[in-house]
């Protein structure tokens, strides 16, 4: 049976029960769940322990004229995927419970917060970090389970852990595709049904390996506008002159009104 909670004091009153098992794994989600999400239950099920998922739309992490509002919220349908996936817990607060100050202590993500989607959403990660490390302390939780498809926010965090000392290991997981290549987003039920098939050249233009032949695949493509196509490091750091080995291509763009997001590992 999935316990949904709504409130802190709830969550640890169900958590209560857990405590003497070793381990507690945590999911955080915005929810209008997708096999994206479902596989990283699935992951942090195989660990053994309780598995929490939380589904929150945290204001905090979107910036005045973004799609707060148009989020998609269907709390009824991603529980039932949950209990489907065996998972003890789902945490959905409201915003008043999570902020009943509003923003005041806040998380601030460095410089690797500044740059890519730092750029266009410049207060996005302080409020992803600063929920995220709310999620951590509420849950006590000894795992946590993030997709690279947010490559740039599971290195925030994996940053954020390491210079706050925070007792959690944080798993990375692989992108989940749809069958045709796109990487599965809450945020494609945006795109028109001709949006969708223009976007495909985002996972074509990745699938290449290589950022000249991706940018010459999207740069011909009048109906891709490119925010940033980049190659980097595996964690984010300047890719050094006569560089070979793992790096990571990295793109971010607007098909219509969308702003799709995706990443693949390269070889260079
Ligand atoms: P959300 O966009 O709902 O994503 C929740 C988690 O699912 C994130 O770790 C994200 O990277 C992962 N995810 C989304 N699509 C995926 C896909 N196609 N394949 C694999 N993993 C995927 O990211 C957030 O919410 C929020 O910023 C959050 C971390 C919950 C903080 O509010």
């Amino acid at each position: 049976m999935t316990e949904i909670v709504h409130t802190p004091e709830a969550l640890q009153q169900t958590l209560a029960g857990t405590r003497e098992d070793a381990g507690l794994s945590l999911v955080p989600t915005m929810g209008a769940l997708h096999e994206g999400h479902l596989t990283l239950a699935r992951e942090a099920r195989k660990l053994g322990h309780p598995v929490v998922v939380s589904i929150f739309v945290n204001p905090l992490q979107f910036a005045p004229g973004e799609d707060l509002e148009a989020y998609p919220r269907t709390l009824d349908e991603d529980v039932a995927k949950l209990e489907a996936e065996g998972v003890a817990a789902v945490f959905a607060p409201s915003p008043e419970t999570m902020y009943p100050h509003g923003p005041r202590t806040t998380v601030q993500p460095g410089p690797l917060g500044a740059v890519l989607e730092g750029k266009t959403r410049p207060t996005h990660f302080a409020g992803v970090l600063t929920v995220v490390a709310k999620l951590f302390n509420l849950t006590g939780a000894t795992d946590a389970f993030f997709g690279e498809k947010d490559y740039q926010q599971l290195a925030l965090i994996r940053q954020m852990v390491e210079d706050l000392h925070l007792p959690v290991r944080v798993h990375g997981c692989p992108i989940v595709r749809d069958e045709d290549g796109l990487a599965l987003s809450s945020r494609n039920r945006y795109l028109s049904a001709a949006e969708r098939t223009r976007a495909l050249a985002i996972p074509r233009a990745l699938a290449t390996g290589s950022l000249e032949q991706a940018r010459a695949l999207l740069d011909d493509d009048p109906s891709i506008d490119i925010d940033y196509l980049i190659t980097t490091a595996p964690d984010l750091s300047e890719l050094p002159a006569d560089y070979s080995g793992p790096a990571r291509l990295l793109v971010a763009a607007k098909v219509g009104n969308t702003r799709l997001l995706d990443n693949v590992a390269i070889e260079v």
